[in-house]
């Protein structure tokens, strides 16, 4: 089936999740506390006591896996936890540890008390995973020098560590590995309202001159993430300073974001290739994951990860045992009659 859209995704699209090379410079805008970080108030609670009891005891923490959407701020939530706790963080990720040598290396090179976040851990070469078991359990590791009857192994002490894992897929982590980590803990989209908070902060990071309106009007147009909503700011800025004297009003980020094709609930033209594609081909669904990645050229993967969360939290698709289907809301919001569907009456 070919299928021609009007409406092209480029490379980087600006209301992606993922990290775009734009955001290279998100690191100023980072809270460096628990108290600064806004938004995740029950995962922020849980670790609170956690490290506090672990600063009490005089202890490192328990390894924490962190899991959840892209663009949430699992790396930030980390650097805050490595802040509280008073250690520094080295931070690697699933697929940059390429031979069993990588992570020995990480490690052994560990002081006291140091955490080790290994992002996208759901990407780490299972072989690699066994290496991790005794060291998460016992600061061990075992390693073996040699091959056949005249190998020897070397049992190695490590510093007690903690290891923070960040993953979107935590069903793909092995048992064994999930099991390891003593804390779990999910992290959601955030809402307008702590969005608007985040927008007001960064601004005065940055030195921008926003109205509430205009921080409210970015913030619900952010897919609730973070990552975006910082990084529509910096573009909305862009319009402010050469249409509005620099000033980040309502009407000044609604003409930007529609220029930029984020429509007034964030949906971008991906989301709405997505929706318009259930309908148009599938009768508005149920139709399998796969088939529907097939038929917009995208990756399951990254429709499941980036783009289902926010349109399922919107209450514009569904997920049933048959696939996906889109909802009366999202015939409206695209402005298609509405003809009624065979499966479902949603
Ligand atoms: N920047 C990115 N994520 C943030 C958060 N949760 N709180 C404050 N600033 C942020």
């Amino acid at each position: 089936m070919s299928i021609s859209f009007s409406e092209e995704s480029n490379e980087e699209i600006i209301t992606s999740a993922a990290r775009l090379s734009e955001d290279n410079n998100e690191g100023s805008l980072r809270p460096k506390s628990i108290n600064e970080y806004i938004g995740q108030e029950k995962a922020k609670g849980n670790l609170s006591i956690f490290i506090n009891a672990a600063k009490m005891r005089n202890e490192p923490l328990d390894h924490v896996l962190l899991h959840g959407p892209p663009g949430l701020g699992k790396t930030t939530l980390a650097s805050v936890i490595a802040n509280e706790m008073g250690v520094n963080m080295r931070i690697t990720s699933g697929p940059a540890i390429e031979k069993p040598g990588d992570l020995v290396a990480m490690l052994t090179n560990l002081n006291e008390g140091d955490i080790l976040f290994v992002d996208e851990i759901h990407r780490l070469n299972r072989a690699y995973e066994e290496i991790l078991y005794p060291a998460m359990e016992d600061y061990a590791i075992d390693i073996i020098l040699g091959k056949g009857p005249s190998a020897n192994s070397i049992h190695l002490d490590l510093p007690h560590f903690t290891l923070i894992g960040a993953t979107t897929r935590s069903g793909q982590l092995t048992a064994p590995l999930r099991d390891r980590f003593g804390v779990s803990l999910r992290l959601e989209l955030y809402t307008p309202e702590e969005l608007k908070k985040i927008v007001t902060r960064s601004a005065g990071i940055l030195n921008v001159d926003i109205e509430e309106s205009g921080a409210y009007e970015i913030a619900s147009r952010s897919r609730g993430t973070p990552r975006i909503a910082n990084r529509l700011l910096r573009r909305v800025r862009d319009y402010a300073q050469v249409m509005a004297d620099g000033v980040i009003t309502n009407s000044v980020a609604d003409m930007a974001l529609s220029s930029l094709e984020v429509d007034k609930l964030g949906l971008d033209a991906l989301d709405r290739r997505m929706l318009r594609s259930i309908i148009e081909y599938y009768n508005g669904g149920p139709v399998g994951l796969e088939t529907l990645a097939a038929t917009i050229n995208e990756e399951a993967v990254t429709l499941e990860d980036v783009y289902e969360p926010y349109l399922l939290q919107k209450g514009f698709i569904t997920r049933t045992p048959r696939g996906r289907c889109v909802t009366r809301r999202a015939y409206e919001h695209l402005g298609i009659v509405f003809a009624g569907q065979q499966e479902l009456d949603l």
